[in-house]
């Protein structure tokens, strides 16, 4: 894997750059504060999944790779929104992120939030702009699918069962739609993307979106084994939160050892749908093996 981890820190350089791009600090206005906090956020690290996701499925239909790295940094804007707005008192209340101190405590609440807001915003004010594609229809695509992805049917939904799910005990199929929406509608417009930016057949689509639902699912799995086994210096966020918070995850309903089986048993699922790419798919297929492998 040790060349897997090579090529996503290389991505992930290389998105880090264009986000540092897009968000420059003028000292000479009063509302500095903010882009410094959307900086402070946006450059603190983190793996880079989302983006990783973004510029392999542009691979895979020879997207340019300035259209590919724009979108994969508005896809990371959008993720990091998100989790500025979880880490609040009023949601999981979380001190530490990415082994730093969270936006709010960094900041204060308001900045966070209006952080959090301006980073959502600006992910579509980049995919909006020609320079992420000439093809208007493209970035239309790419504007609706996010939009979709993370609003109430999707992201945002998802993180309001999350929290009600503290109120009463869920069954599987309701764990499975809210992890499906809190974190892998996300994940699989991520993956979508490099096929919506390279105009792909819907077949082709299909395969993506199949690999991106069991990817999802095995990813949110891992978040919740990590908050239950992980090294807190490891994970970079405070961990046994969620078993504190009453909170329905994988880990409560199955257990440890299932909860791990099944993560894993969905990551191979999900790379045997990428076999109509062939070995053009490989970084795909390893980021399934690393996202159950992680200790991050
Ligand atoms: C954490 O996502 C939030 C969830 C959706 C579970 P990541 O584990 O991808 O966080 P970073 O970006 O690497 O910090
Ligand atoms: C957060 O899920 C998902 C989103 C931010 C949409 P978690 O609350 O489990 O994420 P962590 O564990 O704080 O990173
Ligand atoms: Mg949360
Ligand atoms: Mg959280
Ligand atoms: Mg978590």
């Amino acid at each position: 894997m040790s060349n897997f981890s090579d090529a996503l820190a290389e991505n992930a350089e290389a998105v880090t750059q264009v986000l540092g791009h897009f968000l420059v600090v003028d000292d000479e206005t009063p509302e500095k504060s903010l882009t410094e906090a959307m900086r402070y956020v946006v450059l603190a690290g983190g793996k880079r999944i989302r983006p990783f996701l973004v510029t392999a499925s542009a691979g895979l239909f020879n997207v340019s790779e300035s259209s590919a790295l724009r979108t994969a940094a508005a896809v990371e804007m959008v993720h990091c929104y998100s989790l500025v707005h979880d880490d609040l008192p009023a949601m999981d209340n979380d001190e530490l992120r990415r082994g730093q101190p969270t936006c709010h405590i960094k900041y204060d609440e308001a900045t966070a939030i209006l952080a959090g807001d301006a980073l959502l915003t600006k992910a579509f004010e980049i995919l909006a702009n020609p320079a992420t594609h000439p093809d208007p229809k493209v970035r239309c695509e790419l504007i609706e699918e996010l939009a979709k992805a993370v609003g109430e049917e999707g992201m945002v939904g998802g993180q309001i069962l999350d929290l009600l799910s503290k109120q009463r005990t869920l069954d599987k199929p309701e764990v499975t739609r809210l992890q499906r929406m809190k974190t892998g509608e996300l994940i699989a417009v991520s993956c979508e993307a490099g096929a919506i930016l390279g105009k792909a057949p819907e077949a082709v689509r299909h395969a993506l979106r199949a690999y991106a639902h069991d990817l999802g699912l095995a990813f949110q799995i891992v978040d919740d084994l990590l908050d239950v086994e992980g090294n807190e210096t490891d994970v970079g966020k405070k961990t046994g939160k969620d078993k504190a918070a009453g909170k329905a995850t994988f880990v409560s309903l199955l257990g440890i050892e299932h909860a791990r089986e099944r993560a894993e048993m969905l990551a191979e699922q999900a790379a045997r749908h990428l076999e109509i790419f062939e070995e053009k798919a490989d970084p795909l297929r390893n980021l399934a093996q690393f996202v159950v492998e992680r200790r991050s």
